[in-house]
């Protein structure tokens, strides 16, 4: 074992993400270095690390929510920095930006999450740890130890904390979640299906095809990874709503929540919509910092 592991991790607290920073630090029984940041009026970031990092390992947590682009840099500058500095630098990126962009889906696009990998490794980044990315085939876009943990347990064990919905069917909203609900549906033991939607590539519209399954008089909870606009999570609770669902529950890792979207699943009838808290919101109820800190003490 090297020196620095011996001494254990350090945790860098982004500034998107300085919560979440200080709950894995915390469970770590590890230091956080100090950093002075802030914002120029001209949205320019500034950032200082005011402790002595050489020799050590350094994990920087900082999700990549909106302004995404604003996060990303921030990311890159204190990695930069932070191996400019002596340290061996590791990065927890909560929320992983551009995953959904993991592959050419219309010709000319740009692979950006691959882009992304490049730059996190051109600043000296040694391995990056993430939350249940949108896709596990954009791990393979990067050159350094790549890593997602797993929300879904959690996330189901809320549902079985508070409402004890032993009979309830979880349900993903598209084809893509199929893992996904399975898992959940395991650790609550109850039934699971996947609808199945179609997103115009274009337009952005989605559309979700009939669905096969007697959901008649049932809860039901559905998962995803990440709600955006919200139109997904809308389409689907009206569509298991019109099939005759009791009550309909919703679940996702990553709350990024944009425009009304919340407005929006609450009109559809959701009963209750909860996320994790890769991204701070106001349904940000499930903990992901244990989930990371158990990574980390792994390594
Ligand atoms: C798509 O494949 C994802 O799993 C989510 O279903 C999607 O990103 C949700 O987006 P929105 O909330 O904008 O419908």
């Amino acid at each position: 074992m090297s020196a620095d592991k011996k001494k254990g991790w350090l945790i860098a607290p982004g500034p998107a993400s300085k919560d979440l920073a200080v709950g894995v630090a915390e469970r770590l029984g590890s230091d956080l270095i100090e950093i002075d940041t802030k914002l120029f009026p001209d949205g320019e970031s500034y950032f200082r690390i005011m402790s002595d990092v050489m020799d050590r390992r350094i994990a920087i947590v900082q999700s990549t929510y909106p302004p995404i682009d604003r996060h990303i840099l921030q990311l890159l500058f204190l990695a930069h920095k932070l191996n400019e500095d002596g340290a061996e630098v590791h990065v927890i990126v909560p929320y992983l930006a551009y995953a959904r962009q993991h592959r050419v889906f219309l010709q000319g696009e740009i692979v950006s999450l691959g882009v992304f990998a490049r730059l996190l490794r051109s600043v000296g980044v040694r391995r990056i740890v993430t939350v249940g990315i949108h896709n596990v085939e954009g791990l393979g876009l990067f050159s350094i130890p790549a890593y997602s943990v797993s929300a879904i347990p959690k996330m189901a064990e809320y549902f079985d904390k508070i409402y004890s919905l032993k009979e309830a069917i979880a349900v993903s909203p598209d084809l893509g979640g199929s893992v996904r609900v399975e898992g959940f549906a395991r650790v609550l033991g109850v039934d699971y299906f996947t609808l199945s939607k179609v997103r115009d590539r274009v337009t952005g519209e989605v559309v979700l095809k009939e669905m096969e399954k007697d959901v008649q008089g049932k809860d039901v909870i559905l998962v995803d990874d990440i709600i955006s606009s919200g139109k997904t999570i809308e389409l689907a609770a009206l569509k298991l709503k019109d099939s005759g669902a009791r009550r309909v529950f919703a679940t996702c890792v990553h709350p990024l929540l944009t425009g009304d979207a919340l407005d929006r699943i609450k009109k559809a009838g959701v009963e209750e919509l909860v996320g994790t808290n890769t991204i701070p919101s106001p349904i940000s109820k499930i903990d992901v910092a244990p989930l990371l800190a158990s990574y980390l003490s792994t390594l």
